[in-house]
């Protein structure tokens, strides 16, 4: 029996193309099969106890009801105070919203300042759900292919051609970026600003990653700098340097105008994000949590080492020192030409041969690589590392 079917926008978005291979993964795990898994974006430490404990307190103290839709006075509060003191920006309480993960603040974001048709421009590589949440805000994601000849971060007279180009209302960047761990320099930042600057155009800065940062990097938001504070909404959180990926809450910060209107469709589309995990955040921002988060860093830092030290060994396989957060973009563009195919088909076959599961870099608009986190315990980086190897030596 033919009943009515979904609307046009639902059919305008894809299912990701990781999605596959994540699937076929699970069986094989399912079936017995010792499949070693670094496609997944999720820190390997659990939630810090002091963080966790706040949770449990909210739960047991009874605060679990419905709170004001854009977050207690109290996270706004504490979350601009962590906004100055971790990353430099000045934004008052009113100025920052608590929302339910930081894909939900992009969402926010996006529906506040996107109007119908507009063109938003997407830096490649991308994380993966960028150009289906413009298209769900009703406008249309510009992506700008990768640069890894430079690093991966892209000259400010490709943006403003890119601009000129497409008349684009703003653009979508994230530092340091998921998947090549590229984090631009001062200089660098300050030219993206200058070039949205000189086209009245919205900057959606995601740092997510923005505390996960080596070799001395520096993660600079384009709202400390000159030109970028009126123009930056960014999105940012304890996801991935607390490992508060479940508990769905992260920060939107930006002028007043848009964060009140953000405040507004989320009053309305989803409420306030969950009572127990803002009490979670306030304790994040306010405890700093100093040596565990060192000692993450330097597990997140041995492990980077040696991806970059064993990759390179691989003949076939090259990978540049990420600088930031917890992903490997590993060159496989001379085993794709080896073997006339493409990254999708090198993930696959690293599935089924050596039961080593990846994300392709087409999902992240970037083809002819591949992602690996090392989010990872060292057991299965060595072990990832030995697949890898045997899989080269298999094609020579
Ligand atoms: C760049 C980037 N932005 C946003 C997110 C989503 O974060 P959250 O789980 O807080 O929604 C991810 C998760 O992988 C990410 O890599």
């Amino acid at each position: 029996m033919a009943g009515p079917v979904p609307n046009a926008r639902s059919r305008r978005i894809e299912e990701s193309v990781t999605l596959a291979i994540m699937a076929k993964a699970q069986r094989y795990k399912a079936a017995g099969k010792n499949v070693v898994s670094l496609a997944a974006g999720e820190p390997d430490f659990p939630t810090p106890g002091p963080i966790a404990d706040a949770g449990i307190a909210a739960i047991q103290q009874g605060r679990t009801r419905y709170t004001a839709t854009s977050g207690v006075p109290e996270l706004r509060q504490a979350g601009a105070l962590w906004f100055r003191t971790a990353y430099g920006i000045d934004f008052a309480p009113e100025e920052v919203m608590a929302c339910a993960g930081a894909k939900a603040a992009l969402h926010m974001a996006l529906h506040t300042v996107v109007e119908k048709h507009d063109n938003i421009l997407i830096l490649a590589p991308y994380w993966v759900s960028y150009p289906a949440l413009v298209t769900l805000a009703d406008g249309n994601p510009i992506v700008l292919p990768a640069v890894p000849d430079e690093g991966f971060v892209h000259s400010a007279a490709a943006i403003d051609a890119a601009f000129r180009q497409h008349q684009a209302r703003g653009i979508l960047i994230n530092f340091p970026n998921n998947p090549s761990g590229a984090v631009p320099s001062r200089a660098q930042v300050q030219a993206f600003v200058d070039v949205a600057k000189a086209h009245d155009a919205w900057i959606l800065s995601d740092e997510i990653y923005g505390s996960l940062l080596y070799d001395g990097a520096t993660h600079v938001s384009p709202a400390t700098l000159p030109g970028g504070r009126e123009r930056t909404i960014v999105v940012n959180g304890f996801t991935k340097s607390h490992t508060l990926t479940g508990w769905r809450i992260s920060f939107l910060a930006a002028p007043r105008p848009v964060i009140e209107a953000a405040g507004r469709l989320q009053s309305q589309a989803l409420g306030n994000p969950c009572t127990i995990s803002q009490e979670a955040a306030i304790a994040a921002c306010k405890q700093p949590l100093t040596s565990e988060l060192e000692r993450r860093m330097q597990a997140f830092d041995g492990r980077r080492r040696y991806l970059v030290d064993e990759i390179n060994k691989i003949a076939g396989l090259q990978l540049q020192a990420p600088k930031g957060a917890f992903y490997a973009l590993v060159d496989v563009r001379a085993l794709c030409k080896r073997l006339s195919c493409d990254d999708v088909a090198i993930a696959e076959r690293l599935l089924e041969e050596q039961l080593l599961a990846v994300v392709p870099g087409t999902a992240f608009a970037i083809p002819g690589f591949i992602r690996l986190s090392y989010a990872a315990s060292m057991d299965d980086l060595r072990a990832a590392v030995t697949r890898l190897r045997a899989f080269a030596a298999g094609l020579s």
